[in-house]
């Protein structure tokens, strides 16, 4: 799955502007809460309404339950492996992964609502779904996912840990809009926010969303991408 990633370059930031969604985990644990915390920020308005409209991130897409199934499908092939933090020209530091193209009845239902949700339009979806574990310490640079892999869109669950995904402008790096992950939730990018815009995700000593600090756990993302056209 290295193939899938080319590595980019790194970024600034700018000012803010914020949307909808509502919040992290850590608030979650405190019951269902009235507000709606924001779950992407970006360097401009404008942006926000272009590329912002290309990315959606669903919140609570996952009940404890579901979520403790793909950890009980996941976890025994994943503890014989381990973490790599060796690699330092990876796009990737402190993981480890797996591919999987069969699953137990009940993350199949969920991947098939993941399917419907992201790839409603019928395009094919790659068979095997990705599989990702980042070690506490682990981050992903930032990078945009081979063009000879996968299609436009591509969307992923995380599981374990709240954290930030940062999109960058390729060719202006003043451009950017950072996403707020909350653990359970479901992301999607498409188009423009995938083919255009670097996403990396970052390490716990960054990760800081619109000022507010989201601490980072061990977290495992499940990916669907579809085909390239
Ligand atoms: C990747 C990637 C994002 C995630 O594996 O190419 O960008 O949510 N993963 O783990
Ligand atoms: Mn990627």
């Amino acid at each position: 799955m290295k193939l899938l990633l080319a590595v980019i370059k790194q970024t600034q930031r700018q000012v803010v502007c914020v949307v909808r969604g509502c919040g992290l985990s850590s608030c979650a644990a405190s019951g269902p809460s009235p507000l709606r915390a924001e779950v992407m920020v970006a360097s401009s308005r404008e942006l926000l309404q272009t590329v912002g409209s290309q990315v959606e991130v669903r919140t609570a897409f996952l009940s404890a339950q579901e979520e403790a199934a793909f950890l009980q499908e996941l976890e025994p092939g994943l503890k014989k492996k381990r973490y790599e933090f060796d690699h330092w020209d990876d796009a990737i530091h402190g993981y480890r992964e797996t591919e999987r193209v069969r699953w137990g009845a009940a993350c199949e239902e969920i991947l098939n609502r993941v399917r419907t949700e992201a790839f409603a339009d019928g395009r094919s979806v790659l068979g095997p779904v990705h599989v990702l574990d980042l070690d506490k310490t682990g981050y992903i640079k930032p990078h945009i996912d081979s063009v000879k892999f996968c299609g436009s869109t591509i969307a992923g669950l995380s599981l374990l840990s709240d954290c930030i995904m940062r999109l960058v402008k390729e060719d202006a790096p003043n451009e950017w809009l950072d996403l707020l992950l909350p653990r359970r939730s479901l992301y999607i990018l498409r188009d423009q926010a995938r083919y255009r815009f670097t996403h990396e995700i970052l390490k716990d000593e960054e990760s800081v969303f619109n000022g507010q600090r989201v601490p980072r756990q061990r977290r495992i993302s499940v990916i669907c991408r579809d085909l390239p056209v």
